[in-house]
């Protein structure tokens, strides 16, 4: 049986919020393009993962018109807590930088930007798998791709966009020799739950505990979102509703005037590996990955989701000049354009990670320096307007 072949313009592997924003940004610039999700919708829409949005991924949701629910149920952040020694110390991020971030699931960010493409009718095809990538040196490169009713199918596009995230097939479609990759692995992870309880305080605290770091975030006025540093080859069926509620007062110091918690229904649970990657270059002739199929940082910091969007963003300029205008110069600065903010991004994750985090290997000298860290970042103005600077986003490329 031979397979159907599909014409677009421009095909994505990939609906999570790279995919998706690119899909979107595209269809304003007149351009088509195919959307294929390995996944289902529910799934894809019930995935919990990133909370913080920055400025300027508000500002992209607002000025495309996906950004009304957001400033209806999102709530506006204008600075975190640092926790360390038992007491917390804010950064004040409006007073140092004008700015503020918005706290708003990923998963709504995702449902917003469904809704939008399936009403104006563009293509997104879910439970597609793509399987390989060919013909990239060519003038029609090729996806090909599964679904479980139609077997196997081609789409032929001028270019391929690979949002298909850190495990996708994209990055894998290009040369090794073509692509250096740079990474490191961090000796913890991150235990996580989705709780039905009220936010433990109004905004975020991030803690530095002997025990290890822990995170409260939230989704809503009474759903909360806690974290709590783990071992890296921890297994979540080791962590008991209890034992989690437990670790989380201890390092928030519950019983000794820190933080209170409400213990509420657990509605999920997962582990997150560290890590640190980046893949240079961008690009390998037509095909262009974008978010974390080409760069991942550390959840310290909040900052994979709105650098998938600050590099679509990019994309989807470079797209636009070279359709409607004849220019490929943007397309062929995308790699050097998104890296310089990758690069900066990574710097601040792998910051944020090391001051926050217990190492197995930190000797006493270490400790005492990261403490001292701390104490430097929350009582002077330069350091902390840094972190405050990074933390509401850098501007986008
Ligand atoms: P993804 O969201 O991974 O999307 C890739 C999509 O491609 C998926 O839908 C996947 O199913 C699909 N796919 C994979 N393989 C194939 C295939 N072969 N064919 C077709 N489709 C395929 N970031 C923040 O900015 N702020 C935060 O607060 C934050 N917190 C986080 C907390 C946790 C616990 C985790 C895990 C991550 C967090 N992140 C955060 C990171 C953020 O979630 C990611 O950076 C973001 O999802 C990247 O978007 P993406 O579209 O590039 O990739
Ligand atoms: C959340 C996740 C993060 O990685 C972070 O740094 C802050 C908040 C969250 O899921 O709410």
């Amino acid at each position: 049986m031979s397979s159907q072949i599909t014409r677009t313009q421009v095909a994505i592997a990939g609906a999570g919020p790279a995919g998706l924003m690119l899909a979107h940004l595209l269809h304003r610039a007149g351009i088509e393009s195919i959307v294929l999700e390995l996944r289902d919708r529910e799934y894809v829409e019930r995935r919990v993962r990133a909370g913080v949005l920055e400025q300027g991924t508000v500002d992209l949701l607002d000025e495309t018109g996906v950004g009304e629910r957001m400033h209806r149920e999102g709530l506006i952040h204008r600075g975190v807590a640092l926790r360390f020694n038992g007491e917390s110390h804010r950064i004040a991020f409006d007073e140092l930088t004008g700015k503020a971030v918005t706290v708003y699931g990923q998963q709504e960010v995702v449902k917003d930007l469904i809704a939008a493409r399936l009403a104006y009718g563009g293509a997104l095809h879910f439970e597609a798998e793509v399987t390989g990538i060919t013909g990239l040196e060519t003038e029609r490169p090729t996806v090909i791709y599964r679904t479980p009713n139609e077997g196997e199918a081609r789409i032929e596009a001028d270019f391929v966009a690979g949002c298909d995230g850190f495990h996708g097939v994209s990055r894998g479609a290009i040369p090794p020799n073509a692509l250096q990759i740079y990474e490191r692995e961090f000796p913890f992870a991150w235990l996580g739950i989705l709780a039905e309880s009220p936010p433990v305080s109004e905004e975020l605290i991030y803690t530095n505990h002997e025990r290890g770091f822990a995170l409260v975030s939230m989704r809503s006025p009474t759903i909360t979102r806690l974290y709590v540093q783990a071992p890296a080859d921890d297994d979540v069926g080791a962590w008991s509703d209890d034992r989690f509620w437990s670790e989380l007062r201890a390092r928030l110091g519950s019983d000794e005037g820190g933080p209170d918690v409400v213990e509420g229904t657990v509605l999920q649970k997962g582990l997150t590996a560290m890590r640190s990657f980046v893949v240079e270059p961008m690009r390998y002739e037509r095909l262009f990955l974008a978010g974390d199929s080409a760069h991942i940082v550390p959840p310290t910091g909040a900052k994979g989701m709105n650098l998938a969007l600050s590099d679509v963003r990019a994309l989807s300029r470079a797209l636009d000049a070279f359709y409607n205008t004849g220019r490929s110069e943007l397309l062929d600065g995308y790699s050097d354009t998104c890296l310089r903010r990758v690069w900066k991004t990574q710097r601040f994750s792998a910051w944020m990670t090391g001051m926050l985090h217990r190492f197995p290997d930190h000797t006493p000298f270490e400790r005492h320096v990261q403490l001292a860290e701390l104490d430097y970042v929350t009582s002077s103005r330069a350091p902390a307007q840094s972190l405050a600077e990074n933390y509401v986003g850098l501007p986008f490329s």
